[in-house]
């Protein structure tokens, strides 16, 4: 069922699923999350069920602004290093995710049994009222990971999240996401920071605010934590997706002639086909506005029943990495 996230009574609503233990997808500014209380290992299992998400992949935990925030901040993690502070400081709320060390005894489930947790304090005001009224109730945080089944398009609106789950499932409206793509996640945990998944955050934005470079997963000895987002193949329509430039679009166009069907584009550049069987669509030239797009465009595509996705590789520069990312996982299934 969806509720509008502005209506009166929604939010209260949501609380009292959440406070007794059941799922409730919610509105944040990068993608929708399916939520329980972190606190809650048996809530959170419902998580896993729900996704088919294997038990071991952490969850992120959404935390409130302001003071119930900074309370949650230190029941879940032990104290932040200061670059980890840093970044808060700068960029919360908002959409960016610190994997910091863990408080022993709580969020296991969340956290996947790990001894780090991923917090994250997302901008959007229906997350934050939800976050709020939560927090009244006594549940510190909200473990969500993105609302779509294990390896799937990320949702980027309500009817997404209820396209995937059904009636069954309580989805709190907050309107299409603004961000679209992911948070951007730091590892804070391992004495440096290091990206771990890019998003609308550069890297020169986080070496700024952090007052340190980044530092390469490769050199740092502890191994690597599970990160279901980093999986080479994630984010996968039921459509094969290949990454070509403008160019090689074009020719494979000509070449399929008047024949060509079930084929979406997707490019930045003007191409053409002589068959009207072709969906042609424009990428705008600027990486935010693409990311906003990129799930539901392929969701779209995936609707319309094509079978080939061809999209023009996005440019080298830092503002497209996260975009490119995504793609890149997209193309990998
Ligand atoms: O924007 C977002 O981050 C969205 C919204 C809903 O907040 N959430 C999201 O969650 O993308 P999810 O579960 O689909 O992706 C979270 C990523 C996963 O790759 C997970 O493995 C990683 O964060 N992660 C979470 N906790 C971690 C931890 N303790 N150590 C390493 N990676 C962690
Ligand atoms: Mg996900």
């Amino acid at each position: 069922m969806i509720l509008d996230g502005h209506a009166p009574d929604a939010i209260a609503e949501a609380a009292r699923v959440l406070r007794a233990g059941g799922l409730v997808a919610f509105p944040t500014e990068t993608v929708y999350g399916l939520g329980a209380d972190a606190s809650s290992d048996d809530a959170v299992a419902g998580i896993f069920a729900a996704k088919g998400r294997p038990a071991d992949h952490p969850l992120i935990v959404h935390v409130a602004a302001g003071a119930k925030g900074a309370q949650a901040l230190s029941r879940f993690a032990q104290p932040l290093p200061p670059f980890a502070q840093k970044l808060v400081q700068a960029f919360w709320p908002g959409p960016l995710t610190l994997i910091v060390t863990r408080q022993p005894g709580v969020g296991t489930a969340a956290a996947g049994g790990q001894d780090t947790i991923g917090l994250r304090c997302p901008a959007h005001p229906v997350a934050q009222a939800l976050l709020e009224a939560c927090a009244e109730q006594g549940v510190p945080g909200l473990a969500g990971p993105s609302a779509n089944r294990f390896g799937r398009v990320s949702p980027t609106t309500a009817q997404h999240v209820h396209d995937e789950f059904g009636d069954a499932l309580l989805v709190v409206d907050g309107g299409a996401c603004e961000v679209g793509i992911e948070s951007t996640i730091v590892d804070c945990s391992r004495g440096a920071p290091v990206l771990l998944r890019p998003g609308l955050i550069t890297r020169a934005q986080i070496e700024a605010a952090a007052g340190e470079p980044l530092s390469d997963r490769e050199v740092l000895e502890t191994p690597d934590p599970r990160a279901s987002g980093t999986l080479e193949a994630h984010y996968a329509p039921d459509a094969k997706v290949r990454l070509m430039d403008a160019k090689a679009i074009q020719t494979g166009l000509d070449v399929l002639g008047a024949n060509a069907a079930h084929i979406a584009v997707w490019t930045r550049s003007a191409v053409r086909s002589r068959s009207q069987r072709v969906l042609l669509r424009r990428m705008p030239d600027d990486a935010a506005a693409t990311a906003q797009q990129l799930f539901a465009v392929l969701r779209e595509f995936d609707a319309q029943g094509v079978k080939l996705i061809w999209v023009e590789t996005p440019p080298d520069t830092p503002e497209w990495e996260g975009v490119k990312d995504r793609l890149q996982r997209a193309a990998a299934a």
